[in-house]
C-alpha cells in the first residue's frame, strides 16, 4: 500500500476493527476483505495493510463511488512516523517514546527537536539547535511596529496571532523554496523561535503594555514568561517551578497527529504553500472552541457551576441533556483515561504550591470524582482530557483565558510542521477529496424580473 493522501482506512463501511500500527510498519500484507458488487457480481479481494485499505485498491471495484465520511473519521489521509495513539489503552508516544518519559525527562525543545528530526538530538545537535532557536527570537520591527499595533485596541490576541504568522510569509520570501533543504530548516527554526514572541507581543498590545524583547540568556520558556510579565526589572527570573511546568504543558501540546488543526496544515501544506501560510492556516483551525477552545470552555463551566456543593445538580443537567456537556470529558480518539491528563494533574499540584490553589480545582475534582462511578460517563467512555486541567493551571499561572489558545498554538507548532516537513518528503497529493453532490438538478437562469 502507498502511503500519502491516497489511503484510506475503511473500518467503519467494511467491518474491520483492526488499529493502524504505524511503528509496527511491515510490507507483508497481513489480511484481506473480499468486497462483492450486488449490482453486477464483480469481485475484488483488497489487502489490508496496517489496518489500512488503499483507496486505488477499493477504486478498481467501484469506480465513482466514494466513502461518506464528512468528520474523517474512518479515513486516514496520511501515512505518518510522527506520533502514535492508541486511544482505548490511553497510550501516546512521539516517534515511538511514550509521553510519560518525555514529560518527566525531555524539554519541549528537544521535543520539537525528536518531531522534526525523528531522533532524539546529542548533546552537539542539541546545542546548536537551542543556539539557532534561541537566536531566532526576534521579530522585524515592521511586524510589531506597522502591523501587530495596527490592531484594534481589544483585538484578541488569537486573532493576532493567526494574522501575524501569516504576515512573516511577506517578511521572508525565501520560504516560498519549500523543496530547499536549506530554506526549509530556516523557515521552521524561525517559526518555533519567533511563536512565543509573537504570543506574548499579542498579549502585551491587547492589555496596553509594551512590547518586550526576548532575552536570549534564558532558556525557552523562561523567556516567554519574561516576554509576558516583565515590567520595569532590567531581567525577569521565571520561578523555575513555573517555568518547568509550562515546559511539560508545551511537552503534551507538540504533537497529537491528525487533531483539526495538523489536518489543516497538511491541507494547506499540500498545495505547496509556504509554511507560514500554511502554519497560519493550522493557528486558525486551532481558534475553534472545539479544538483550542476546550480548556477556556471548562474554567467558564467551573465558574458557572460556583461552589462543590452545586455539582451533582451540574451533572444531573447534563445528563438529562440541558446543562450542555461536561467540558473537558470526552474525546473524539481517547476512549480511556487521556494520558496527558494524568500527567498535567500532577503538574498542577506543583503549580498550585507556588500559586495557591485555584479556587476552582475542588469543584473540578468533585466533577471528576461523579463522573468516573457515574454509568451514564462510564458507558460513554467519557474520562477527563487534557483541557480539564491546563486551563486551571494557566489561570493559576496569571494568563487570561484569551491567551489559552495562544498557549497550545506555540507547541504545536513543532508539531505542524514536523507533519509538513513529512508530507513533502512523501510527495503527497493535493487534498482533493470528493464529495456527494444533494443540490438541485440542472436548471435554466431565471432573469431577475420574472421571479
Ligand atoms: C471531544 C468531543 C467533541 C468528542 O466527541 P465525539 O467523539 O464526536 O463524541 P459524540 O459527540 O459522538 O458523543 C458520544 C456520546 O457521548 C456524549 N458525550 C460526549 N462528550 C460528552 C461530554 N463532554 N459531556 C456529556 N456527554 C458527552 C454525547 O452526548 C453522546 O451521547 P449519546 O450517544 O447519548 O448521543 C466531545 O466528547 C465533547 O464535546 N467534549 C467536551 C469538549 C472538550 O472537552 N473538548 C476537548 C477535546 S480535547
Amino acid at each position: 500500500m502507498s502511503g500519502g493522501c491516497s489511503t484510506l482506512l475503511s473500518q467503519g463501511l467494511l467491518g474491520s476493527s483492526r488499529q493502524c500500527m504505524a511503528q509496527e510498519a511491515s510490507s507483508v500484507v497481513a489480511d484481506s476483505i473480499t468486497i462483492i458488487d450486488n449490482r453486477t457480481g464483480n469481485q475484488l479481494e483488497i489487502p489490508i495493510e496496517r489496518g489500512g485499505i488503499a483507496a486505488s485498491e477499493w477504486q478498481k471495484l467501484l469506480p465513482g463511488v466514494w466513502f461518506y465520511d464528512p468528520g474523517l473519521t474512518a479515513t486516514a489521509v496520511c501515512d505518518s512516523s510522527i506520533t502514535y495513539l492508541d486511544g482505548d489503552n490511553g497510550i501516546l508516544r512521539y516517534r515511538g517514546y511514550p509521553i510519560e518519559q518525555l514529560a518527566e525527562h525531555s524539554t519541549y525543545l528537544e521535543v520539537a527537536y525528536l518531531l522534526l528530526h525523528g531522533e532524539l538530538p546529542t548533546a552537539a545537535q542539541f546545542d546548536t539547535w537551542r543556539h539557532e532557536v534561541t537566536y531566532h527570537t526576534y521579530i522585524h520591527e515592521n511586524v510589531r511596529k506597522r502591523f501587530l499595533e495596527g490592531f484594534h485596541y481589544d483585538a484578541h490576541p488569537m486573532g493576532m496571532l493567526v494574522s501575524a504568522v501569516a504576515a512573516l510569509s511577506t517578511f521572508y520570501l525565501d520560504a516560498k523554496q519549500i523543496f530547499d533543504p536549506e530554506s526549509r530548516r530556516k523557515q521552521i527554526i524561525r517559526l518555533i523561535a519567533k511563536m512565543p514572541t509573537l504570543a506574548a507581543a499579542a498579549h502585551r498590545f491587547s492589555v496596553g503594555m509594551p512590547f518586550v524583547y526576548p532575552d536570549n540568556s534564558l532558556d525557552f520558556c523562561s523567556n516567554f514568561l519574561s516576554m509576558m510579565w516583565k515590567v520595569a526589572e532590567p531581567r525577569f527570573d521565571a520561578n523555575p517551578v513555573l517555568a518547568r511546568a509550562l515546559d511539560i504543558l508545551f511537552i503534551l501540546h507538540a504533537d497529537h497527529e491528525q487533531n483539526c488543526s495538523t489536518t489543516a496544515m497538511r491541507v494547506v501544506g499540500s498545495s505547496h504553500a509556504d509554511p507560514y501560510s500554511a502554519c497560519a492556516a493550522a493557528c486558525a483551525a486551532l481558534y475553534g472552541p472545539r479544538h483550542g477552545g476546550a480548556n477556556e470552555a471548562v474554567i467558564r463551566m467551573l465558574t458557572e457551576i460556583g461552589s462543590v456543593e452545586r455539582v451533582p445538580d451540574f451533572i444531573r443537567s447534563v445528563k438529562e441533556g440541558t446543562g450542555g456537556r461536561l467540558q473537558g470529558f470526552g474525546h473524539r480518539v481517547y476512549k480511556s483515561y487521556d494520558p496527558r491528563a494524568k500527567i498535567i494533574k500532577r503538574t498542577a499540584d506543583e503549580v498550585f504550591a507556588i500559586t495557591g490553589k485555584n479556587p476552582l480545582l475542588d469543584i473540578a475534582l468533585k466533577l471528576e470524582e461523579i463522573a468516573l462511578s457515574d454509568e451514564y460517563f462510564t458507558s460513554r467512555k467519557l474520562y477527563p482530557n487534557v483541557d480539564f486541567y491546563s486551563g486551571l493551571i494557566y489561570q493559576a499561572m496569571g494568563f487570561p483565558l484569551e491567551m489559552f489558545p495562544v498557549l497550545f498554538a506555540i507547541p504545536r507548532t513543532a508539531g505542524w510542521l514536523a507533519h509538513w516537513q513529512e508530507l513533502l518528503d512523501q510527495d503527497s497529493k493535493i487534498v482533493r477529496p470528493r464529495q456527494l453532490y444533494s443540490g438541485p438538478e440542472a436548471r435554466d437562469y431565471v432573469p431577475i424580473d420574472r421571479r
